[in-house]
């Protein structure tokens, strides 16, 4: 974990709410796991106070990173008015990132709105190792604005499949629906399946797969305010470890972001 000043290159708006922010960031950008994320001070000063949690999108050449982010609050409202050549903040690389499958075999990954942001990094990573898929991205969004970067898993190889609640791109419904009702179909088991969304669409993967008998993988959100395990802010309840009996609450920031499905208690 170091501590960086990363300067803008580019703060582009995607939609009216989703903002694409470009950084030259070298040190961090050389550390960097997918899955894992940043601290992110907004701007000098004390306001805001606190730091915010933000993914690793995608690399970029040299030395950068790209951040996908979506503006619901003061702080990522400042962010998006913030402009080329200022420099933010950031600490990270933070937390436990996703674990690459050891074999070949089917991959599936799930996203949900704006839980696509950390995906194209896993993305680039799992075809950049050599691995054979195949590759498969399930999208969904409320409407079809929010499905953003599919031609970049297209690119890559990824047969992608889309859904949106009001039916304006793609399939109409919850993406778990479609998802549920395709696997259920199929012979063919993923052999792993990594997910990233709101939480009641993580919960349903966490079962889905546990009934499919598919390790899934996991990338959970929790409000943070030190995002290093200091606080204890972030707490998830999960399952007691190997030998254990009794749960414990593990911390988002530290012994997550992602987590295996099986390990959390879902509410
Ligand atoms: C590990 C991690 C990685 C993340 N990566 C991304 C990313 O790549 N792109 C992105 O757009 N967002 C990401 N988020 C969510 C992002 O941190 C919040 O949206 C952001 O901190 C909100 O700040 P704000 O000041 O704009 O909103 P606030 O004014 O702080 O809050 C506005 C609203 O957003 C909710 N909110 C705030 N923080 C979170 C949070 N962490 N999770 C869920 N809801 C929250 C609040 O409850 C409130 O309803 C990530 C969160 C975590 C924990
Ligand atoms: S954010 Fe402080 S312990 Fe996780």
């Amino acid at each position: 974990m170091v501590l960086e000043h990363g300067e803008i290159l580019f703060n582009d708006p995607l939609s009216p709410d989703l903002y694409h922010l470009g950084l030259r960031c070298p040190e961090i950008a050389s550390l960097v796991r997918p899955g894992q994320f940043l601290m992110v001070r907004i701007r000098r000063g004390d306001d805001p106070l606190l730091r915010r949690p933000l993914a690793v999108h995608q690399l970029s050449q040299p030395g950068g990173f790209e951040i996908l982010y979506k503006v619901v609050g003061r702080g990522t409202r400042l962010l998006a008015e913030t402009g080329r050549g200022v420099t933010l903040d950031i600490l990270g690389p933070l937390g436990r990132g996703f674990e690459l499958p050891e074999k070949d075999g089917p991959v599936l990954l799930v996203a949900g709105g704006i839980g696509i942001a950390p995906l194209p990094f896993l993305a680039e990573t799992l075809v950049g190792s050599g691995r054979k898929g195949p590759y498969l991205l399930w999208f969904g969004g409320r409407t079809g604005q929010d499905l953003v970067c599919v031609r970049h898993f297209q690119d890559l190889g990824f047969v992608t499949e889309l859904v949106t609640e009001d039916g304006s791109v793609g399939s109409k419904g919850l993406v778990t629906d479609h998802l549920e009702g395709w696997l259920s179909r199929r012979q063919e088991r993923p052999s792993v399946i990594y997910s990233c969304g709101p939480y009641a669409m993580q919960r349903k993967m966490a079962h889905l797969a546990a009934r499919l008998g598919v390790p899934v993988q996991i990338a959970m959100e929790a409000l943070m305010a030190c995002g290093v395990g200091a606080c204890l802010g972030c707490s998830l309840r999960c399952r007691p470890p190997e030998g254990g009996t009794d749960p414990y609450y593990a911390n988002v920031c530290q012994h997550g972001p992602v987590f295996r499905g099986e390990e959390i208690i879902w509410e």
